[in-house]
Parts: C-alpha cells; sequence; structure tokens
C-alpha cells in the first residue's frame, strides 16, 4: 500500500480524550462545510500548488536545463529562505543517498553537491563560500517576491565574489521568481540569467513541486516528473468531501478537533526516518504560517506545530510529550520499506544488555521503537496518529508533501483562516527596512498601524531598558 493513514490513537477507547463513536456524524458535517468553503476559493484559481499539469512546460524548462548543464557543476548553492529553502532542504534529505555532501564525485555519479543557504548569518555565508571552487558552482537564488532582504544580501555578496574571480554570471546564477516582477526577474533579463517562474498563485510554503523545489531537485539527478505524478496521486485521491475517504480532510479535521475540543492544539510531527527528517521542520513552516492567523471572528487561533525526530527525540522531548501538559497530538511519520537495513551482528553473545539485539535489523529496531512509543503515549492518555508511506523516493514522497499540503489548505477552513496569507510578519520586515534604509519604506507603512505610530512619534518612544549584564 503506497499511503497509510492509522488513527486509532486519536479516538476513544484508545485515548479517553479521543472522538466517540457518536462525535463522528458532527465531524463528518464539519468537514463538508470546510471542503465546501475550499472549493469556493479553489474555483477562483488562488490553489496553484495543485495545478500541477499547468505547469509541466516550466517543469520541461528545469529539466532541460539541468541536463543541459550536467557535468558543469561540483556545487549548487540555493540562496532562499523560508518556503524558499525549506522544500529544498526536506528533498535532499529524503531523495539523495546519505551524507550526499560528503561523498566523493565518483560516488554521486559526477551529480553535484547541494548546499541551502537559508539564513543571513555571516559564518555559515562564509563557511560554504570557503570550501566551494567558485568557477565549478551555480547559485540558485530563490525568491518568490524578489524582494526578501535575506535572499537579496546574499545575492549581493556571491555576485560580488563572482565579479571578483571574473567569472561569468550567466553561467553561475539561476533565478526562481515570478515570470513577470521584482528585482530578480529584471536582473534576469538585464543579464540574460537563466531565471524559471514560480507562479503567481503559488504561495511561497507551498512551492516546493514548482522550481523551487524542483530545480535543485533536478541539478542533483532527483526525478522531478515522479516527485509531481505521486503528487498529483495524492491530490486527486484527496479532493472529495467524505472524511474517511480523504486521508488530508482526516488528519486535518483530527487536528483541528483535538485543538478545539480537547485543548490539544501542540502538533508534533515525528518521522522515525532520516530520510523524512527535514519534512518536519518543512511541516512546521507550512502548518504554523499558514494558520497560526486571526480568525473571521477576530480570534486569535491557530495550532503550535513541534518537529521531532524518532528515535532520537525519545531522549529528549517524548518525556514532555507523556507527562508534560496533555496538550499535545504527535504524528509519527513511517516509511514501510527502507532499501539499505542493517543487520545487527550477533556478537557480544555474554553480555544480556546487547546480545538480545543480535540477528534483528535497525530497521526494525527503529520500527519497533516507534510502534511502542505509540503504545506508551496511548497508555499515558496520549492522543497520536502514524501516516505510513511505502517508501522513500521520489513518488511517495511526492505523494506526502502535497497530502500534508492539501490537509493545511482544509484546516485552513476548519480554523476560518485565509491559510495562504502571513500578515504576521510584515511588521517585523517593515521595521527591518526601515533601519537599513530601503528606499520604499515610507511608502510601504502607509497602509499600516505602523504609520500612525510613526507619525505621532509612538514608535520611536524610547521604552525603559531592562538587562543585567554578568561577567
Ligand atoms: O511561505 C511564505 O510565503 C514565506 O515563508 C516565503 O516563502 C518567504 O518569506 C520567502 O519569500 P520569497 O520567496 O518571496 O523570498
Amino acid at each position: 500500500m503506497a499511503f497509510t493513514l492509522d488513527v486509532t490513537s486519536m479516538t476513544e477507547p484508545a485515548v479517553p480524550s479521543g472522538v466517540r463513536d457518536d462525535d463522528w456524524a458532527a465531524l463528518a458535517e464539519r468537514f463538508r462545510a470546510a471542503h465546501q468553503a475550499v472549493s469556493v476559493i479553489a474555483a477562483t484559481g488562488l490553489y496553484g500548488y495543485r495545478e500541477l499539469e499547468r505547469q509541466s512546460a516550466e517543469r520541461a524548462r528545469v529539466t532541460a536545463f539541468a541536463a543541459e548543464v550536467a557535468g558543469r557543476y561540483d556545487d549548487i548553492v540555493v540562496l532562499g529562505i523560508g518556503g524558499s529553502s525549506l522544500g529544498a532542504i526536506a528533498l535532499r534529505s529524503a531523495l539523495l543517498p546519505a551524507a550526499w555532501n560528503a561523498r566523493t564525485t565518483t560516488e554521486r555519479s559526477g551529480r553535484p553537491r547541494l548546499h541551502v543557504l537559508d539564513n543571513v548569518d555571516p559564518r555559515t555565508i562564509t563557511g560554504v563560500l570557503s570550501v566551494v571552487a567558485l568557477p565549478r558552482t551555480l547559485f540558485v537564488v530563490i525568491s518568490k517576491s524578489g524582494g526578501t532582504v535575506e535572499t537579496l544580501a546574499q545575492y549581493l555578496v556571491v555576485r560580488d565574489r563572482l565579479a571578483r574571480e571574473g567569472l561569468d554570471a550567466a553561467r553561475h546564477l539561476a533565478f526562481v521568481t515570478d515570470p513577470v516582477t521584482g528585482a530578480l526577474r529584471a536582473i534576469a533579463v538585464r543579464d540574460g540569467i537563466p531565471a524559471f517562474a514560480v507562479p503567481p498563485n503559488v504561495g511561497g510554503r507551498f512551492s516546493v513541486l514548482s522550481p523551487v523545489g524542483t530545480l535543485p531537485a533536478a541539478l542533483c539527478g532527483i526525478d522531478i516528473e515522479a516527485l509531481c505524478t505521486g503528487a498529483m496521486v495524492m491530490r486527486d485521491a484527496t479532493m472529495g468531501d467524505d472524511l474517511m475517504r480523504n486521508a488530508a480532510g482526516l488528519f486535518a479535521t483530527l487536528q483541528w478537533r483535538a485543538h478545539a475540543q480537547a485543548g490539544q492544539g501542540q502538533h508534533v510531527m515525528m518521522p522515525y526516518s532520516d530520510a523524512l527528517r527535514d519534512l518536519a521542520p518543512w511541516f512546521v513552516q507550512l502548518w504554523a504560517e499558514s494558520l497560526g492567523k486571526v480568525d473571521a471572528d477576530g480570534m486569535h487561533v491557530g495550532p503550535t506545530p513541534i518537529a521531532s525526530v524518532g528515535a532520537t527525540d525519545q531522549h529528549s522531548q517524548v518525556q514532555l510529550f507523556m507527562e508534560g501538559p496533555a496538550d499535545k497530538t504527535v504524528t509519527f511519520l513511517r516509511v514501510e520499506a527502507s532499501a539499505d537495513d542493517v543487520e545487527i551482528p550477533r556478537l557480544e553473545a555474554g553480555e544480556k544488555a546487547l546480545a538480545f539485539l543480535g540477528g534483528h535489523t535497525l530497521g526494525e529496531l527503529l520500527d519497533v521503537e516507534c510502534r511502542a512509543t505509540a503504545r506508551a503515549l496511548a497508555r499515558a492518555g496520549r492522543p497520536s496518529m502514524t501516516m505510513t508511506v511505502g517508501a522513500s523516493d521520489a513518488w511517495h514522497v511526492g505523494g506526502l508533501m502535497m497530502w500534508l499540503m492539501q490537509a493545511t489548505t482544509l484546516a485552513g477552513a476548519l480554523y476560518r483562516v485565509n491559510p495562504l496569507d502571513q500578515p504576521g510578519v510584515e511588521l517585523g520586515k517593515r521595521l527591518a527596512n526601515r533601519e537599513l534604509g530601503h528606499p520604499d519604506f515610507a511608502a510601504s507603512v502607509l497602509t499600516s498601524d505602523l504609520a500612525s505610530d510613526l507619525a505621532s512619534g509612538a514608535e520611536d518612544r524610547p521604552v525603559p531598558t531592562r538587562r543585567i549584564r554578568v561577567g
């Protein structure tokens, strides 16, 4: 089976706070209403992440470009942040062999290493620039808006380095940005830099299946057609309004219900798979930035997603999940078949702490620990569900990402918020732009509350500082 969702431990009697038999009819009705609200918006064309057939021409350009430059680069460095970086990181972990960047060129079959610079910490950028050979490096600058200060600052640093080494920008840069607007598009046109389009109706955190994720993936040899085919199969399987036949709807509805009716608004995503471990931070951004909003009644709503990884975090966060506040759900994410399992050798026969492990496999141990943690949580009355994917290949990973994007869209309707915007991050951006002297700052604040605070001087009034110095 390709994908399964086991929700037993979100229900009663497995956990006392779970869904009871006579709750299902109301939940199904609530889901149908949410589905209807999503359908109305979908008809306006806002959910472009689903329109993968329409994006096939741009996908073909990505594939052709990757083929054209194959062998030219040893390193691909992605510059981007938020929805413009987390997808590439998740795809790298899931679909390139482990320790990819540490392998030799032969072990990588000539394919390039993949670095993702998703911050402006000078330490990291300096570190990466010091280990790549610029003449053999392609920098992929990803910004849908073309106006994100962190990404543009990284670009300026890189562009200067390329110029200082006398390298042709058009051979060492590729952009992923809006098809028409923004600074990156203008620079691409001016300098003949290859540029790929993020469709205007595909939001940043929903963009992994556009060139935002597929360009870095294809450059490293990942099968992006299989990725998108798996996603389309999942999309088609999650379009209906019958709760028990829609895995995205069931995930969203049970999470919303746990929050709204059982006070469980902390949603842990816990892959028991190193291939899928970076799916958790990708999901965290999707769930947090899409759902943490002011709702239709002016209420502050939204779940708090938490990234965790099994079995590692059994020795860290699981204590909290078991005995801390009963405000969490845990979603276990597991892979049915792992291509490279390792048998545990039968050594140390005289040591009973070790001897029993011999003959099992590491994959089996991971899976047993996943099931045991779920059972332990249920015995402590803590709800969980388990998503299982058949394999960590491109088809399944595409399907899994679409599953979670569909669930987020539906959860937006359940929480009665717009999952596609992020008004809450604007103020911080504007304040930073003001301090840095952005020329459009004055115009950009006129529509916000900040304008009146600036006019009245309230924003610049000193606040008494409380700070202590140690040492
Ligand atoms: O999900 C989102 O919309 C954001 O996280 C953006 O991806 C992030 O702010 C980067 O934006 P951009 O791609 O325009 O540089």
